[in-house]
Parts: structure tokens; sequence; C-alpha cells
């Protein structure tokens, strides 16, 4: 069967990623997740300095061609983990200190060309599922299936604000839901491959849809664009 490239794009905590593993593992396609690459980034620039108090953007600009990431698979948990210059990160990237900076961050111009032509190679010629804001538009504009995820942002702060919570961290609810309002906004208004639904992507509003008829009708989904492609 013809192996398709599916993008998945949408706003913050919409559950995108976890759609496109589910999917990637039926499927047996490879799963990238491009908000750890912008996360990633972040995570260097806060290391440096060079975002927080003052921010230094340019410092970073200047830096990055130090920046090395890599997706290494985890067998044990049957994923791929986010590696910094050799250095697993993938707990230290979800955190809200990183997800207070990331968009701004994910704004600079020459960090998204870094970014997105490292995407364009991990999908050469394989079946793929690439999740973030920009794939159906700027990184895959000819992928054979492109979906836009949205939900209310009610839904979607208190679903992250769980998240959280399990992973011990403090947080009102009230910043996560500032949070993912704020980081919607700079991603939707910024002038480099802002996030916006590709006119020929599929909308899904998962706000009252439970994990298990998403995950079907996407796959449905999938099968269709699959068959017809083959
Ligand atoms: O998917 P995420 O929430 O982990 O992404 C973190 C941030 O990275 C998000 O606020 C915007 C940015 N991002 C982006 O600009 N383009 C992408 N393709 C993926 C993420």
């Amino acid at each position: 069967m013809q192996k398709i490239t599916i993008a998945i794009d949408g706003y913050s905590s919409t559950g995108k990623s976890t759609i496109a593993k589910q999917l990637a593992k039926a499927l047996n396609y490879i799963y990238v997740d491009t908000g750890a690459m912008y996360r990633a980034v972040t995570l260097y620039a806060l290391r440096k300095n060079f975002v927080g108090k003052d921010d230094d953007l340019d410092a970073l600009v200047q830096d990055l061609p130090m920046i090395h990431l890599e997706f290494v698979p985890n067998k044990e948990l049957g994923i791929s983990e986010m590696y910094l210059n050799g250095q697993n990160v993938e707990k230290e990237i979800r955190t809200m200190d990183v997800s207070r900076q990331v968009s701004k961050v994910a704004t600079i111009p020459e960090v998204r060309y870094k970014l997105v032509e490292m995407q364009q190679q991990m999908g050469k010629g394989q079946g793929l599922v690439m999740d973030g804001r920009d794939i159906g538009t700027v990184v895959f504009p000819n992928a054979e299936l492109k979906i836009f995820m949205t939900a209310s942002a009610n839904a979607r702060a208190t679903r992250r604000y769980k998240e959280l919570l399990d992973r011990g961290e403090i947080v009102s609810y009230e910043e996560v839901l500032e949070n993912v309002q704020k980081r919607d906004f700079i991603d939707s208004t910024r002038e480099v491959s802002p996030l916006k639904k590709a006119a020929d992507a599929i909308v899904f509003d998962n706000s009252h849809m439970g994990l298990e008829e998403q995950f079907e009708r996407v796959y449905d989904c999938a099968l269709g664009v699959i068959k017809s492609n083959s």
C-alpha cells in the first residue's frame, strides 16, 4: 500500500500529539512532534539566558549552528525522545518554564527556517505523521491528508492542567488557561508561517469528543485517503 504524509496542525493542547502517535502506531508510520523541536531550542535559550528576564534573541540566532537536535527511539516506552546536544531533554521541554517562552522563540524566522528544513528531511519517502502548527501549510503543503484540530480554550486548559499536575508541577488552572490563550494568539499572529488551517484540511473539534471516537474518525479518514492514493 502507498505510504502517505499526514499533517496534523491546530491550537495548543488540542491533543494533536496523542492522535498523531496513535495514528502512526496503527499505520506503522514514523511520528514527528515538531513542537518538541521548538521547545528544545527554547530550553537551550533559557539555559543560556537568551530568553527570560532580558531577551537577547540575536544571541540565540548566532548560536543556532551550535544547537543539535535529535529524536532518539526509546524502545522500552515505544516512543522517540528529544535530545538536545546529546542530552535527553524530553521531560524538561514540557515544563511551564519552557511553555512560557516557546511561542516567542517560534516567531524567530531563522529558528523556523532551520527547523522546517530538518522536518522536511525527516519525512522524505516514508509514511509519516507530523504534528505542529505549520505542517500542512509550510512544511508539507502537498501532504495527502491534513487535519486541523481545535477545541474550546477551557477544554484544552483543563487537559493541560491535569497533565502538568500529573507530572508534579505546581501551577494554577488560571495560569495554564492564560498560557494556552497567549500561545494561540502569538502562534496565529506571527509573521512567518502563522498557525492557520490549510484550505484543504479537515477540521476536528474535540471539545466534546472522547479519545476513542476521535481516533476512529481520524483513522477511518486516513484509511480512505491511503486507499484512494494506492
Ligand atoms: O505543540 P506544542 O504545544 O508542544 O508546541 C510548542 C510551541 O511551539 C507552540 O506554542 C508553537 C510552536 N510551534 C510552532 O510554531 N510550529 C510548529 N510546527 C510546532 C510548534
